[in-house]
């Protein structure tokens, strides 16, 4: 009897450590409660200490931001930023999660709002509360509501800076109609929105864009069910698996980690540069993993209308088989704008057919149509019946293949690889049939 009494009051004892501990734990925190304000030197961490948020200035800045970075690694840092296009200007303002569990970032002095989350649910809150995950995302939700971790009231990884980050979805939800995308910093000391982007452009079938302001850079091109398309370098590997979803509700891409004691984070620099960055800890430093747009070849339309780059000859254009310089002067001295032009023009007649092309990123999406479920055949057949129709191919060569996708007019932005490209069926007169396997 004595010894069972000991034994609870050892329970209890231990029971009220842990609960001590955790009351401090949260304290310390890594959240923040409804009508809590985080003034200029407070911050919350994470459970793991991975991540903090708080108001920092970078390098040389005289501004003041709100707000994520790495805590245990990697001084300085940041992945995500509030106000970026709302300076402080000084120390004296206030992050407050409302009781509406809203984020707001005020001016002491004015009283006026200078940044604030969205309010993305319709249902009405009780008890919010604001929690920095190991993910790098700051939640909001309710404890014991329908709006839930899995469900929150809003979190930060629905506003992009310039870093996507394990888990984050960069796209579309067709439901709500929101869009995000990532868009580089200004400079090194300045988050303001910079002039490069890089999102999912949906005119067509949905592809990647790298853009800088409204001129396209770079594409990494359409999802084949395997790999972007024209991002050769992106495969299989032991650190991260990658995503691409596309249905009636969301088009998004994501990456996760295999391991999650790595760190790693796919950054838009404000040169744009799209980089991927993992960190050595050993070394201390980010080392640079990945990195498209390695050659001329991967500049947008390098070689107009019809023409194909090829790094590996020299010059690195040519025109498509059964297609010619559009410009033969500007051509020979290397001023590939204008593209190639049919040899033999079409006129939509019934012997005309298509020729197999291998080994290539596919052309810009823009404008292009699609169908997830039909066949080659039926493809075939689509575009044949459809005289402005110039090219199709499977859009998901995943498996045993499916899927069609079309292309009406040019089709721009081509390269010629040796390895792992796509192939694609170009509309011919009769007479031009057959005449490459290129
Ligand atoms: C929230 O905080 C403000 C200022 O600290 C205080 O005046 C107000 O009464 C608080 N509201 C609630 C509901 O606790
Ligand atoms: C924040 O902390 C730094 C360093 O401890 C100190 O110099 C500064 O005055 C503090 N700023 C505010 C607004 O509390
Ligand atoms: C608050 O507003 C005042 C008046 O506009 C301005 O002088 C001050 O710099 C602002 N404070 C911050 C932190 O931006
Ligand atoms: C919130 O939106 C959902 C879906 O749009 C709807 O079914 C629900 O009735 C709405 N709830 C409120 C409280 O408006
Ligand atoms: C969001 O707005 C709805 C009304 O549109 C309101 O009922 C709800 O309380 C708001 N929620 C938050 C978190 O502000
Ligand atoms: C990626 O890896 C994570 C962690 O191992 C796993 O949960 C997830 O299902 C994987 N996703 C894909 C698409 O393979
Ligand atoms: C994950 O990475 C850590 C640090 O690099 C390593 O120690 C650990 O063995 C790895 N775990 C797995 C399952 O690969
Ligand atoms: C896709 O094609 C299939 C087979 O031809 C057809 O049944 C389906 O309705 C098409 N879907 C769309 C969205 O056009
Ligand atoms: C592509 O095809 C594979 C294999 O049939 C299938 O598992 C996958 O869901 C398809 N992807 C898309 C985006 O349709």
């Amino acid at each position: 009897m004595e010894e069972r009494r000991v034994t609870k009051t050892k329970l209890i004892f231990a029971f009220l450590v842990v609960l001590y501990a955790s009351i401090t734990c949260t304290q310390a925190g890594d959240i923040i409660s409804a009508n809590q304000t985080l003034r200029y030197n407070d911050t919350i961490v994470s459970s793991q200490e991975t991540f903090e948020l708080g108001f920092f200035s970078p390098g040389n800045s005289k501004n003041h931001y709100v707000g994520i970075w790495y805590k245990k690694i990697s001084k300085g840092t940041v992945v995500w930023v509030a106000n970026r296009n709302t300076p402080l200007t000084d120390t004296s303002s206030e992050l407050t999660l409302t009781h509406q569990g809203v984020l707001v970032l005020r001016n002491t002095t004015t009283g006026n709002v200078v940044w604030s989350s969205t309010n993305s649910s319709n249902m009405s809150v009780r008890n919010p509360i604001g929690k920095l995950l190991d993910t790098g995302n700051f939640i909001i939700y309710e404890e014991d509501g329908v709006i839930n971790q899995e469900n929150p009231i809003w979190q930060s990884f629905e506003l992009m800076t310039d870093t996507l980050l394990p888990g984050m979805k960069m796209g579309w939800n067709l439901v709500t109609g929101t869009e995000r995308h990532y868009t580089s910093w200004k400079s090194a000391d300045d988050p303001t929105s910079g002039e490069f982007s890089y999102s999912i452009d949906i005119r067509g079938y949905p592809q990647l864009i790298l853009r800088d302001s409204q001129k396209i850079k770079f594409r990494a091109g359409p999802w084949n069910g395997l790999r972007f398309s024209g991002a050769f370098n992106l495969k299989q590997n032991p650190i991260y698996n990658f995503t691409f979803v596309l249905n009636q509700r969301e088009i998004y891409y994501q990456y996760n980690l295999i391991n999650t004691s790595v760190f790693r984070r796919l950054v838009l620099q404000s040169n744009g540069r799209l980089e991927r960055l993992l960190w050595i800890d050993s070394k201390n430093y980010w080392n640079l993993y990945l990195a498209p747009e390695s050659d001329i070849c991967d500049r947008y339309a390098e070689c107009g209308p019809f023409g194909s780059c090829n790094i590996d000859n020299s010059p690195v254009c040519e025109c498509l088989k059964g297609f010619e310089p559009a410009s033969p002067d500007q051509w020979r001295v290397a001023d590939w704008s204008q593209g190639c032009r049919r040899t033999i023009p079409l006129d939509c007649e019934p012997r005309e057919g298509f020729n197999k092309y291998s080994n290539l990123k596919l052309p810009d999406t823009r404008g292009s149509w699609y169908n997830q479920t039909m066949t080659l055949v039926e493809c075939e057949k689509m575009c044949k019946s459809n005289c402005l129709c110039t090219a199709y191919t499977n859009s998901n060569v995943s498996g045993t293949a499916s899927g069609c996708l079309l292309w009406f007019g040019d089709l721009t932005d081509i390269r010629t690889v040796t390895q792992n490209g796509d192939t694609l069926y170009i509309r011919l007169p009769s007479s031009e049939l057959g005449i490459s396997k290129q």
